[in-house]
């Protein structure tokens, strides 16, 4: 679709060579980043632990600002930062660079060393950056927490963490309301007691509560920075982050990331899949605290000396026609968002764009969730003008970058709505079966990895065993994505959602038995069960089940109370759409939920295979109660 194409053969066989010969194919990619010292070897890989560039030191730091300082890229601007209500900022790559360095001096006063962890719990603004890269500067490790998540969340992560060091801010700002975020760090502290200092950015001079020895005032502290932090020589595989992601069971997993490999990893993807240069203004709506923020917005374009907008506000307030009038102020040429993002702005019309001038765009960039053949031809469209590639992105947290994507900085092959095309170079990926055997074209599977690759996860954070469990036990050899997906006859991947107890509400992430663990929390709940429904414009949302306990009455008041404490025990993106009581759940006889008879049930399909189950009248209520509930759906319309 539009521009120059090139024949998809000649680009597969050069994906071929690339990954028959990953280590001189990496090592080349990392010669294009600066090293304090040469890695001795290219990947040192013990199944399921890889070490990329082993011996070899860098600072993430440094070559996210520093470096940039011998270049005019010294006095062009590193970052816009734009909020809802139109306040704005810009820093140079040198002002950047003074920040940094001022918040790795206030850090390391504080007693922060290379190795510790610090938890960075706060709202878009640029102090965010800021404190990740003062963090890799001596060698800390940073952990950012989405700062939607409730203090119960944040508490979980810091104690998984054990951190004793935890930055954030008074307030942050959401569809013109203030956000208390230091009244849910007080909370979350009295449940996270390794956390000892906590330094407070001030936005508003709305009142906060201030504990004397332990919340520090960063306007205070940094009056007693230096200037200038050595960047610490870091080894390869030094932690540059962990952050938290949901998986199967309700405790959320520390995926932690190397220095040299991811950075190596997304400097050489951005330049694949987003020709990111010089020029380049890049804007990726994601929030900080997703790894999309983490790379995309934060090492990847900073690295490439790119400069990077960062909007703190929503696709639709004040009104849907905010992003694109932020498109055209500052010419952003990159543009990165998620489905659901694009299917709200679709529904607002194309009215919204009439009025502005989107001409700058040259890519455009979609992550997170499975993107509709229909919801992508509207944003090449009407966003692209017909012009602009789109780059659907598949990738994990655990990733740490771009994996599956077309690739116009490489070579621009034919797009097909709705698939994500091919493998990067060097990465090995396939679509296997149930016992790992590659399945032919247009057969639904499982999507694994065959290869290592720089960007690969480390591991989980103090959790050795539960990495190798997760993900390299379900197929020998191979790292489990946790996605099903199809090649097609060219071998374009096109990827279907997970296949686990995964559920992506909205572009985020989230646990099913996360969700669950929440709703027992409510004293009258005996037992839950969450699904995902599909969702016209958010992807999936969250379906609950309940079995009250004993003397309990359901109705719109316990209801209420279910939906109350899951977003306090997580955040308000997981709320929960539908609330259903039931007096049983399907099990197996082993005492397993059928979770997905469940989502037969809800979506009206045949329920399959029952053989296991323990008990029909559970299905059978179910049914009835859903039938129910539609019912009352249709005559409320
Ligand atoms: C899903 C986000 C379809 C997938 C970067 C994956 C996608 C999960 C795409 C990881 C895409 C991500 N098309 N599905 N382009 N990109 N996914 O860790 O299910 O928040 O496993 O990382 O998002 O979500 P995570």
């Amino acid at each position: 679709m539009g521009g120059k194409f090139y024949p998809v053969k000649g680009y597969i066989d050069f994906l071929k060579a690339a990954s028959s010969d990953i280590e001189s194919f990496w090592a080349r990619e990392a010669s294009k980043l600066e090293w304090f010292k040469h890695w001795d070897r290219v990947l040192e890989w013990e199944e399921p632990f890889a070490k990329w560039f082993a011996g070899g030191m860098l600072n993430a730091s440094y070559l996210c600002v520093d470096k940039h300082l011998y270049s005019w890229h010294k006095n062009k601007v590193a970052l816009y930062w734009e909020d809802e209500e139109g306040h704005t900022k810009a820093l140079s790559y040198f002002q950047l660079y003074r920040e940094v360095n001022r918040f790795a001096s206030m850090l390391r006063n504080l007693g922060v060393n290379k190795g510790d962890r610090v938890v960075l719990y706060m709202p878009m603004i640029p102090e965010l950056p800021i404190a990740m890269l003062a963090s890799a500067r001596i060698g800390a490790i940073h952990t950012v927490v989405f700062s939607g998540f409730s203090s119960q969340a944040l508490a979980d992560r810091i104690n998984d963490t054990s951190a004793e060091i935890l930055i954030t801010a008074d307030f942050g700002k959401r569809r013109g309301r203030l956000i208390p975020l230091k009244e849910i760090v007080d909370e979350t502290l009295k449940l996270a007691p390794t956390i000892k200092k906590v330094v407070v950015i001030r936005r508003t001079k709305e009142a906060i509560n201030i504990e004397d020895g332990r919340d520090f005032m960063y306007h205070e502290l940094i009056k007693d920075a230096e200037n200038y932090v050595e960047p610490e020589p870091l080894e390869s595989c030094h932690p540059l982050y962990i952050l938290y992601t949901s998986g199967t069971t309700g405790k959320p997993k520390g995926v932690m990331h190397s220095t040299g490999g991811y950075l190596v990893y997304n400097y050489a993807t951005y330049k694949w899949v987003f020709d990111i240069s010089d020029e380049s203004i890049h804007w990726c709506t994601a929030d900080v605290g997703w790894v999309t923020g983490h790379s995309s917005i934060v090492y990847a374009p900073l690295l490439h000396g790119a400069t990077v907008l960062m909007f703190e506000g929503t696709p639709d307030y004040p009104d849907p026609g905010v992003w694109w009038r932020i498109i055209e102020k500052y010419g952003v040429t990159i543009f990165y968002t998620s489905p659901t993002a694009i299917r709200m702005l679709m529904r607002y019309g194309e009215e919204w764009l009439k009025n502005y001038d989107l001409s700058s765009l040259k890519i455009l960039g979609s992550v997170g969730e499975p993107i509709n053949p229909e919801v992508w031809r509207w944003y090449y469209k009407n966003v692209g003008g017909e012009r602009c590639p789109i780059v659907d992105t598949w990738w994990q947290t655990e990733t740490g970058g771009i994996m599956i994507s077309p690739a116009p900085g490489m070579e621009l092959i034919p797009l097909k709505p709705g698939s994500v095309t091919l493998p990067l170079p060097g990465i090995d990926a396939e679509v296997v079966d149930e016992e790992g055997k590659p399945v032919s074209a247009g057969i639904k599977g499982y999507l694994v990895i065959r290869k290592p690759w720089p960007g690969m996860l480390m591991g989980l954070y103090r959790d050795p065993e539960r990495y190798r469990e997760v993900y390299w036990s379900r197929f020998k050899g191979m790292y489990y994505t946790g996605d099903y997906a199809m090649k097609d006859e060219e071998g374009y991947f096109w990827i279907f959602g997970r296949a686990d107890e995964v559920i992506k509400v909205a572009g985020h992430r989230l646990g099913t038995a996360e969700i669950e663990s929440a709703v027992v929390s409510a004293p009258f709940v005996a037992e839950a069960a969450v699904i995902g429904k599909p969702d016209p414009i958010k992807g999936e949302v969250i379906v609950v089940f309940v079995i009250l306990k004993e003397g309990h009455k359901p109705g719109d008041e316990l209801r209420g109370e279910i939906i109350r404490h899951v977003r306090e025990h997580i955040g308000p993106i997981a709320t929960p759409d539908e609330v259903h009581f039931v007096a049983k759940l399907p099990k197996t006889r082993s005492g397993k939920i059928m979770r997905r008879l469940l989502k037969a049930v809800i979506m009206d399909k045949p329920i399959g295979d029952i053989t296991t189950l323990e008990d029909e009248a559970s299905i059978e209520e179910v049914k009835s109660v859903y039938e129910e509930f539609k019912h009352i759906m249709k005559s409320r319309l």
